[in-house]
């Protein structure tokens, strides 16, 4: 039980005592500045309100009720009737000591875990990876690491695009490039200058795109053939992205793929489901659904088309399918689609319609996690400089590269391959941290002179801070894993800093429940900034610091790394020992 939860019991249990209604909240949260209490209780006024009392006289016997034996040194009534309560140092000596041994650092397992379903990166198969799919990859997945940690049981679906028109195109292209060079791996070295190859050739030659229109039509009945060069294109361009996946530290795998195709032989009837209940109607030949639900503001439903003209099926149908799969097979309690906000509406439109064809009950949480655009430093959407699309897999190279220039200035002395290890995990964590430290729902401006400074709230500043850290235990000799002396909390930076490292797993539930992993980076942030203070006022190693004083502080230390370390392993980043 975190802090939070403790005094929450312990004010509610005194609220009840003095004749509280029991659906008033003790609303306890951390105190906002010094003066207001380490956490302040905000009960008394709407429990006053609502049993027409005077808050502070009502706040002065909910004190008096409130049982805070050995917890609190001083529990006081400020302003019109809040209850700050200042936390016995003792106690979070002990609090702190609990956690610093803990391999979890003393955030338990839920009790109830839910199977958790999250929809993220989806790229489309018929290209390489571009920026555009960054931000689903590294939030999602951060998202994955973060409720697996809390004991859910995440199943990740990366819903990938491997079917549609263009697959006729690429597989003619691919036919004929194997003819000619017989090596597919070699054809498809670069997914994004094949594209281009058969584009031109469709645009240019009438025969190909004939020959390409035909290609859809047998791989959709279901051609032998067809369905091979199909699997090859599909095996190789997943590979590109498994790569990226791996140079990015994000845990989707190969068996987490259910792409779209997964889905086809279940279109057809979500569509005679949506019909048999009246819901799909016929519209100029094509199946749609008229939602009333989203009907804009002179009135007009919003329409679905969920097949068109000609019996071909969409993105929308696709959506449906997977949907009712979640639900069905995979038994999911919690749905997440990390999104970028431009598809709000068809996520709109695919939960409002399953919700009213009864595909998923009431009791299954549907989110569509959208997030904002990565801009250039020009404002508009993330670009090379020529305009292209920037490929994922440059852009994470280029961050390698900068970073590595970065780290051997600062410290000439490491080996080469330290430098090639450090660089690495500066050069991604800096990309992924600068996404993941932003809002979710905003835009955000990428800029590699912000996102690699070790000053603010960045990956170096993170893992410089943790390498601070490690370069005490060297200096000292120790790993302070199996010390068991006791926790002094002496001075105030000490108390700060312990009663920040306590809140580890209040922002774990927070993030866990909004779904945005900014608000862990703010409290690493807080609490690498906290350290550094800590670390000015409270000297450590110094000749004539008592032992006691030295080792209560290397556990302190211990638990700032500790809490580093496990914070960025949920954010996919990783430390290092030196840096
Ligand atoms: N392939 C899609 C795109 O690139 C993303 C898929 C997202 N997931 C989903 N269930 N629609 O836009």
């Amino acid at each position: 039980m975190n802090i939070r939860e403790l005094l929450n019991q312990k004010v509610l249990n005194a609220m009840a005592t003095v004749g509280v209604p029991a659906d008033l909240p003790a609303l306890i949260a951390p105190g906002k500045k010094s003066g207001f209490g380490d956490y302040q209780a905000n009960c008394a006024m709407g429990a006053a309100k609502a049993m027409g009392t005077n808050p502070r006289e009502l706040a002065a016997k909910i004190v008096a009720a409130l049982d805070l034996a050995g917890i609190a040194e001083k529990v006081e009534i400020a302003g019109p009737g809040f209850i700050n309560i200042d936390l016995k140092p003792e106690w979070l000596g002990e609090q702190i000591a609990k956690a610093q041994s803990d391999a979890r650092l003393q955030v338990e397992q839920v009790s109830n875990p839910q199977n958790v379903v999250i929809d993220y990166s989806g790229p489309n198969l018929a290209k390489e990876m571009h920026v555009g799919h960054l931000r689903s990859t590294i939030i999602g997945d951060s998202l994955a690491r973060l409720l697996e940690f809390q004991g859910h049981n995440v199943i990740r679906q990366n819903h990938v695009g491997d079917w549609g028109t263009q697959f006729g195109m690429l597989i003619a292209e691919l036919e004929e490039q194997l003819g000619a060079k017989g090596d597919e791996a070699m054809a498809l070295k670069d997914l994004e200058v094949f594209y281009q190859q058969a584009k031109k050739h469709f645009d240019d030659d009438e025969a190909f795109a004939n020959k390409a229109r035909e290609y859809v039509v047998r791989l959709q009945s279901g051609d032998a053939q067809m369905l091979k060069l199909w699997e090859q294109f599909k095996t190789i361009s997943l590979h590109h992205s498994t790569e990226i996946y791996q140079q990015l530290n994000v845990t989707l795998k190969d068996t987490d793929v259910r792409g779209e195709s997964f889905y086809n032989n279940d279109l057809a009837p979500v569509v005679k489901e949506l019909q048999d209940q009246g819901l799909a109607v016929e519209s100029d030949g094509a199946q749609v659904v008229f939602l009333q639900e989203l009907a804009d503001k002179e009135g007009n439903p919003s329409p679905m088309i969920i097949q068109k003209q000609g019996g071909g099926f969409l993105y929308a149908t696709t959506d449906l399918a997977a949907l009712r799969y979640r639900v069905n097979t995979l038994k999911a309690n919690r749905i997440m689609y990390f999104i970028d906000a431009r598809q709000s509406l068809h996520m709109q439109q695919v939960f409002t319609l399953s919700r009213k064809a009864k595909f998923v009950d009431e009791s299954v949480s549907l989110e569509h996690l959208a997030f904002g655009t990565m801009m250039g430093s020009d404002g508009k959407p993330f670009k090379t400089r020529t305009g292209g699309t920037v490929k994922l897999a440059e852009l994470l190279t280029e961050a390698v590269e900068r970073a590595g220039a970065l780290v051997s200035e600062k410290n000439p002395d490491l080996s080469a391959d330290e430098i090639a290890e450090i660089s690495r995990k500066v050069g991604i964590g800096s990309v992924k941290y600068a996404d993941l430290c932003k809002t979710r729902t905003n835009d955000y401006i990428f800029s590699w002179e912000s996102m690699l400074s070790f000053e603010g709230n960045t990956a170096p500043y993170l893992q410089y801070a943790y390498t601070r850290v490690q370069s005490i235990f060297r200096k000292a000799g120790v790993t302070p894993e199996s010390f068991t002396n006791a926790i002094i909390i002496g001075t105030e930076q000490e108390k700060t800093l312990a009663i920040k490292l306590l809140q580890f797993s209040e922002v774990l539930d927070q993030v866990a429940r909004e779904a945005m992993p900014h608000l862990l980076c703010t409290y690493l942030y807080e609490i690498a900034s906290l350290y550094m203070t800590f670390y000015e006022a409270c000297p450590i190693l110094k000749d004539g610091i008592a032992p006691e004083i030295r080792d209560s502080r290397l556990r302190l230390c211990h638990l700032v790394a500790k809490t580093i370390e496990q914070g960025l392993d949920l954010l996919g980043i990783e430390v290092m020992e030196r840096m």
